[in-house]
């Protein structure tokens, strides 16, 4: 790869070095260089030094990502990297349709449909994100549907956190993951159940990060609570994100018992004390306040009339107070 892997500029790179690693001619390389330059990507050339890249480099793609997960699942991991596409959802359900085997990946910069939960659309444009998605096969019962998504918010969580430490990020129930306030990463988990044997024929996990703010903003609907993980372009950050995520969440999905990641969800839970108006439920439109997380991932609240109850589906939005906390 000619990208360096460093932030920063990247040091020169002999066009007869880059030529004889590819085992192409100097002119190949050449023309490969133009083709990126016209793609806008900054390539500095100079006579005696050779090409480097002038800016930061942020481009997902196959070869990036690979890179960055361990040997140890070079092998068990197909990756399909998009620069856009409809929704990475779609294509990886269609995929598994098709027999794609678990830990197939479609992974995209940009989703001009992308989805959400409730049917909701999940703002995906503008090249500033990594949207990604998991076939899996799993023999749990379709009734640990809910943990796969508990699993994959932590392991967003962790990847995050290994590229920019202390960032604190959080969950907020059911499933979003916050950074400083803000929705960084939405998930949706579509699933396909065998009638026959009553358990998931396929299941696909779908992670949206936000890893910058769009050209422009986010759109005034989702303006006050989006944010994004970066302010500013990191040389090949959306491919050591991918990677990250897709091997913090492989590891927290075989990992025997599956279960044991739900005291670090418990502990990242950024609504425990909050208050918050119930949506959905035997509880629509009443307020309460979050007492944690359960083992089941359920939301723990006390209502107003000082009864507690867990909530199973759903959501809540946190209720802004006066004093605006
Ligand atoms: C939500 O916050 O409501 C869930 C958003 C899930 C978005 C991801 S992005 C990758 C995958 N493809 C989609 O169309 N949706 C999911």
């Amino acid at each position: 790869m000619l990208v360096a892997a460093s932030q920063g500029a990247s040091p020169f790179v002999s066009g007869a070095r880059v030529a004889e690693e590819l085992g192409v001619s100097r002119a190949a390389v050449w023309k490969a260089v133009q083709g990126l330059q016209e793609d806008g990507i900054c390539i500095a050339s100079e006579r005696a030094r050779g090409y480097r890249l002038a800016g930061v480099y942020d481009e997902l793609d196959a070869a990036g990502v690979r890179s960055f997960l361990p040997p140890s699942l070079a092998d068990r991991v197909h990756l399909d990297v998009k620069r856009s596409t409809g929704s990475t959802n779609t294509d990886a359900k269609a995929a598994a349709e098709n027999g794609a085997g678990p830990y197939s990946c479609v992974i995209a910069a940009e989703q001009v449909e992308g989805r959400g939960r409730r049917g909701r659309p999940f703002y995906s444009l503008g090249d500033t994100g990594v949207y990604l998605s998991i076939v899996l096969r799993p023999t749990v019962a379709v009734a640990q549907s809910g943990l796969i998504t508990g699993a994959a918010a932590v392991a967003v969580c962790r990847a995050i956190e290994s590229l920019r430490p202390d960032c604190g990020a959080q969950i907020k129930w059911v499933n979003d993951v916050y950074i400083d306030g803000r929705k960084v990463s939405g998930i949706l988990t579509e699933a396909s159940v065998d009638l026959e044997s009553g358990g998931f024929s396929y299941a696909v996990v779908g992670i949206g990060v936000n890893v910058y703010e769009p050209e422009g903003g986010f759109p005034e609907a989702i303006s006050r609570r989006a944010g994004a993980v970066l302010h500013e372009k990191r040389t090949d950050f959306r491919n050591r994100l991918a990677a990250g995520i897709i091997s913090a969440f492989i590891e927290l999905y075989e990992h025997d018992p599956f279960e044991a990641f739900v005291p670090e969800y418990q502990e990242r839970s950024f609504l425990t004390g909050r208050c918050v108006e119930i949506k959905g439920g035997a509880h629509d439109g009443e307020r309460a306040v979050v007492r944690g997380v359960s083992d089941d991932l359920g939301l723990m609240v006390s209502l107003p009339d000082d009864t507690f109850d867990t909530l199973r589906t759903g959501e809540v939005s946190i209720v802004v107070r006066e004093d605006g906390q």
